[in-house]
């Protein structure tokens, strides 16, 4: 069943008719009560934000923001590497193998993400990273260049070369972090994830203005639902140890937030013990990536994960020398066993840890 082309399909007909009044450009319109049931539709679909209030905005908006919506990638079969020559495999894993390779037109260094399989499954992995991926610019999350498919039926994205290592690499290579190191990785994972997470009090403001810009209202889809990455964990962070920089890489199980938990496709030891997989009742929240980086922070500076495998629910302390005791508490309640003691945005997590040390003794 082609579930995503009806998906497509509200967005096409509110194009068409908002292409087809007889307006100029600038026109100023509500588009919720003058298309309420395009708008109902494309809410519905998870393609706009939900919400009482929608603010005004141009005809030219509209269809900017429609043109935006519909860089969808080609579904033809398009040879990825006419284009992209695969010059070294970097990894392979159950999902995907990844390639560097070289834009032919541009000369730059890209990542070619094959998928393993040419199935839907591997389809809509594919799909849904390009979706996310498109849907974001943030210079800590990795951009998308291309997506197609190769010539054996398999989905391929092209990503831009990312410099560094992943933190996964370099945890296996026994690369020792001491807390204030692991720290500045940390503070820069939690800046990736504040740029993707729902962002209230900014949608707010945008919705208080009488008007937007493309740009505005595009960040105003954005902020308003934001994406949970479901997958954070040292392979999908890659740290450039010069640059001092975290890039955010590996998408094809992130959710819009607010979306019921329906799948099994998180890592073990990184989901929240209290996260009930099929339980309709249950969204993605914020609290499970910020569940993640404490994982991914007592890695870093304990080198154990903070439970022990046959006790789900008691987290330890992070352990290590001089870490201050604002870090060891943040941490614990980044990976507390309930939800409602966990941090619930990384803005908070961040404070938390950037608290002043007490000075001891
Ligand atoms: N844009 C990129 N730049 C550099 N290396 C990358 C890039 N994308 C992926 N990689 C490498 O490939 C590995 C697997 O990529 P990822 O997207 O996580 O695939 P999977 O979904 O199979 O886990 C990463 O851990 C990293 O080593
Ligand atoms: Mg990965």
């Amino acid at each position: 069943m082609d579930h995503r082309r009806h998906v497509r399909e509200p967005g096409t007909d509110f194009r068409s008719r908002a292409l087809g009044v007889a307006r100029t450009d600038q026109t100023i319109i509500d588009y919720s009560k003058e298309f309420p049931e395009e708008w109902r539709h494309l809410v519905n679909y998870g393609l706009l934000a939900g919400g009482t209030a929608s603010p005004r905005i141009t005809i030219s908006v509209v269809r900017d923001w429609l043109r935006r919506q519909s860089t969808k990638p080609d579904k033809e079969l398009e040879t990825v590497f006419e284009r992209f020559e695969l010059v070294a495999n970097v990894s392979r894993t159950e999902i995907s193998e990844v390639w560097k390779g070289v834009d032919r037109i541009s000369g730059e260094a890209v990542a070619v993400k094959i998928f393993l399989h040419s199935t839907t499954h591997a389809v809509s992995l594919a799909e849904r990273e390009t979706d996310v991926l498109n849907a974001i610019d943030s210079p800590r999350i990795v951009q998308i260049l291309h997506y197609g498919l190769v010539n054996t039926g398999r989905p391929a994205i092209v990503l831009k070369w990312v410099d560094g290592s992943p933190l996964s690499e370099l945890i296996e290579e026994g690369e020792a972090f001491a807390w204030d190191a692991a720290l500045e990785i940390g503070f820069e994972i939690l800046k990736a994830l504040s740029e993707i997470h729902p962002n209230t009090s900014r949608a707010a403001e945008l919705r208080s203005k009488t008007e937007l810009t493309v740009d505005e209202f595009h960040e105003l889809q954005m902020v308003d639902s934001g994406y949970i990455h479901r997958d954070i964990k040292p392979g999908n962070l890659i740290w450039n140890k010069n640059s001092r920089q975290i890039t955010l890489i590996d998408f094809n199980i992130s959710s819009k937030a607010g979306a019921q938990v329906a799948t099994t496709s998180n890592t073990p030891g990184y989901i929240p013990p209290d996260y009930h997989l099929a339980d309709p009742s249950q969204a993605w929240s914020p609290d499970v990536d910020l569940f993640a980086v404490g994982v991914v922070l007592y890695q870093l500076m304990s080198g154990a994960m903070p439970y022990a495998s046959d006790d789900p629910f008691n987290p330890r302390e992070v352990a290590g020398d001089g870490i201050p005791e604002n870090v060891r508490r943040a941490l614990l309640r980044s990976v507390a066993p309930r939800q409602r003691d966990r941090f619930d945005s990384a803005v908070d997590f961040i404070a938390a840890l950037a608290e002043t040390p007490q000075q001891s003794g």
